[in-house]
């Protein structure tokens, strides 16, 4: 049977007999608010101590925003810095993504809030919800918009003021979280693989293992959710802690195996920050080598959607990451949610 011929509208999408291209990342870029919480100020807060908080977590240290500063400051600031190093102008950007689970507020979008501090007047802006996965999700999403010529470029940021969420009184919690942003522009960058593959999963089953119970349209704010303190982070740490193991290891395996690539081709690995027993248990899973791991989680803690992001910024800029080399990001959050993303740098 023959198919029925196309009717004679105008479609956009339909006028190129385009390939796909492929999606780099041009430059990233991050920013830490300036204030240092150290463990030993914790002590003073919570019945916890550095040695319990450095052995189970590895954190030593990690950064508060000031009062006055929300997450689309402390995202504008960090894709400030990621332009400046693509050297791509704000009039560019065609797209913002922003990965948070700390938005300033519902809406607008945090997205917009950035869009409207760097003056990216052209660019579509929206917020994507998958916490410390965030920025991997935010990355495929991102590429599809290069790679079907849709958009030529793309900013992705992931930004947090976790400390806005943090339950100040729990010890279970409060020493594990820290503020901060990382962007990444995406380009095509000829001749370049760049993004090679990027998993993103989810099990919703486990949502509310790691949640903010409160404040939505389940359980909107009231006098009793404040009282309860429902407004607050909340997590069942030691199923986390597991989940968070087999899922970056598996994530990091199937990105491996759809590039038919090894471990050991592997420059730097970047786990998702949020605690050294977990990094440490993922890479020795992988089989990577310590000097392929990047490690910051002892400087910030876990920064959520902002962590890979600002790792990756940090991993470049110690000249720990060259053009044309091999890297693998992987990341666990909320939902849960977990993906891994290979890039050729
Ligand atoms: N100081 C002192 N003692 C503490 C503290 C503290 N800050 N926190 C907990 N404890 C106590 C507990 O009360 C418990 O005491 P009990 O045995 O008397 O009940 C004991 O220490 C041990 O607690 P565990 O939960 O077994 O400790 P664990 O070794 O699992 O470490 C931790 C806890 C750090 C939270 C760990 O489970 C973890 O890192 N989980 C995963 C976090 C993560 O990966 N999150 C990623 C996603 S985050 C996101 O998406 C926003």
């Amino acid at each position: 049977m023959n198919p029925q011929p196309l009717k004679p509208i105008k479609n956009p999408r339909a006028k190129h007999d385009f390939q796909a291209r492929t999606c780099s990342i041009r430059a990233v870029g991050s920013y830490l608010p300036a204030r240092v919480l150290t463990n030993a100020d914790l002590e003073k807060m919570v019945d916890t101590s550095d040695e319990w908080i450095l052995a189970r977590t590895g954190i030593k240290e990690r950064r508060v925003a000031a009062p006055d500063e929300a997450t689309s400051d402390i995202g504008a600031k960090a894709a400030a810095r990621a332009m400046a190093k693509a050297g791509v102008t704000a009039e560019q950007i065609d797209l913002i993504i922003v990965a948070t689970v700390t938005p300033d507020m519902f809406f607008p979008s945090t997205a917009c809030l950035v869009q409207q501090k760097i003056g990216a007047t052209r660019a579509a802006a929206f917020d994507i919800g998958a916490a410390c996965s965030g920025f991997i999700y935010g990355l495929e999403i991102g590429q599809q918009f290069i790679m079907s010529h849709t958009y030529d470029t793309v900013l992705v940021i992931g930004a947090e003021k976790l400390t806005a969420i943090v339950d100040w009184t729990d010890r279970n919690t409060c020493v594990l979280f820290g503020d901060g942003g990382g962007a990444a522009i995406l380009q095509n960058r000829p001749n370049a693989h760049g993004l090679l593959t990027a998993c993103m999963r989810a099990d919703g089953r486990k949502g509310s293992l790691l949640c903010v119970p409160a404040g939505g349209s389940r359980c909107p704010a009231s006098a009793q959710t404040v009282a309860n303190r429902l407004h607050y982070l909340r997590m069942e740490g030691r199923e986390t802690f597991k989940n968070a193991v087999q899922a970056m290891y598996s994530a990091g395996r199937e990105a491996l195996a759809r590039c038919e690539l090894d471990v050991a081709q592997l420059t730097c690995v970047i786990p998702h920050q949020a605690n050294l027993r977990i990094i440490e248990a993922v890479g020795e899973r992988l089989g990577v080598k310590p000097e392929q791991l990047f490690i910051n989680v002892h400087k910030y803690g876990n920064t959520s959607s902002a962590s890979v992001a600002i790792a990756l910024d940090e991993a470049v800029e110690a000249g720990r990451i060259k053009r044309g080399d091999l890297i693998l990001l992987l990341v666990f959050g909320a939902g849960f949610t977990w993906g891994a993303a290979l890039i050729e740098w």
